[in-house]
């Protein structure tokens, strides 16, 4: 491992904000602050949202500034990438940020019923091994156990495969679509959009690439579709 990561591994275990529990614990306990997020962590009673695969942790932290008046949440594996939101988290005292280092498979140790908004952001889109995708139905009902009733997902990327695939399973398990475009920056849907683009986000517009967004409600438990005859080698 590179001297600069483990500058960051050790950094990171500083942070206040910065949660790292190990999964061998997860999986035998439940977190401490699992549906009490709010009431110990924030001290409030606010909303709370979760970005997964949130990397350095742009998306969260530029919600954060821009609502006061709601908890936001990071995920990811990669401790890192977190030291970058970490620091910044810490630099700006945002006191409705933290991050938690964790695979995002156990969510559900993590949370309870308690998230309002789920975002995903430029998650990686696994072509041809549609099970590992963080909307492949598997995942979507994690995320289910720990959504309120009115609970959505929200979608940002830049990979037509993995946002129609998407899409089809919303429709197809009947969850309501909220808001849904292939070409995010040429729709009206940008215009209700807070104005912030991860690191991914940058490359792939510097790169000419069009971002998809879509946002459905995750009400029900969802079966996976038929699977495309592209995809059969996945499954094998
Ligand atoms: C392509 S990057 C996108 C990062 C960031 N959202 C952005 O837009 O700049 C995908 C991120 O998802 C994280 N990730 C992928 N699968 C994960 C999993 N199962 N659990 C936790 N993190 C995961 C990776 O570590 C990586 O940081």
């Amino acid at each position: 491992m590179g001297k600069k990561k483990l500058i960051r591994f050790k950094a990171n275990k500083e942070f206040d904000r910065l949660f790292e529990p190990a999964a061998l614990d997860l999986i035998e306990q439940d977190h401490e602050l699992k549906g009490k997020w709010c009431e110990q962590f924030f001290n409030n009673d606010n909303e709370l949202l979760l970005e997964l695969g949130c990397g350095r942790g742009e998306y969260t932290i530029g919600l954060a500034r821009l609502n006061p008046d709601k908890n936001y949440i990071g995920v990811d594996i990669k401790g890192s990438r977190l030291f970058f939101g970490a620091t910044t988290i810490k630099e700006e005292q945002l006191n409705n940020a933290g991050l938690v280092r964790s695979q995002i498979e156990l969510l559900p140790n993590i949370f309870a019923q308690e998230v309002s908004e789920i975002w995903i952001t430029f998650p990686d889109p696994f072509p041809g091994r549609i099970r590992r995708r963080l909307t492949a139905p598997n995942f979507l009902n994690r995320y289910r156990k720990i959504l309120r009733e009115d609970g959505n997902i929200c979608l940002k990327t830049d990979d037509a495969d993995l946002y129609e695939f998407t899409l089809d399973l919303a429709r197809k398990n009947h969850l309501e679509v909220l808001d849904h475009t292939n070409d995010l920056y040429a729709s009206p849907i940008k215009d209700k959009m807070a104005p912030i683009q991860t690191l991914y986000e940058e490359r792939f517009i510097a790169a000419g690439k069009k971002i998809c967004f879509l946002r459905f409600r995750l009400d029900r438990d969802v079966t996976p579709l038929k699977p495309k005859i592209k995809d059969l080698a996945s499954l094998s």
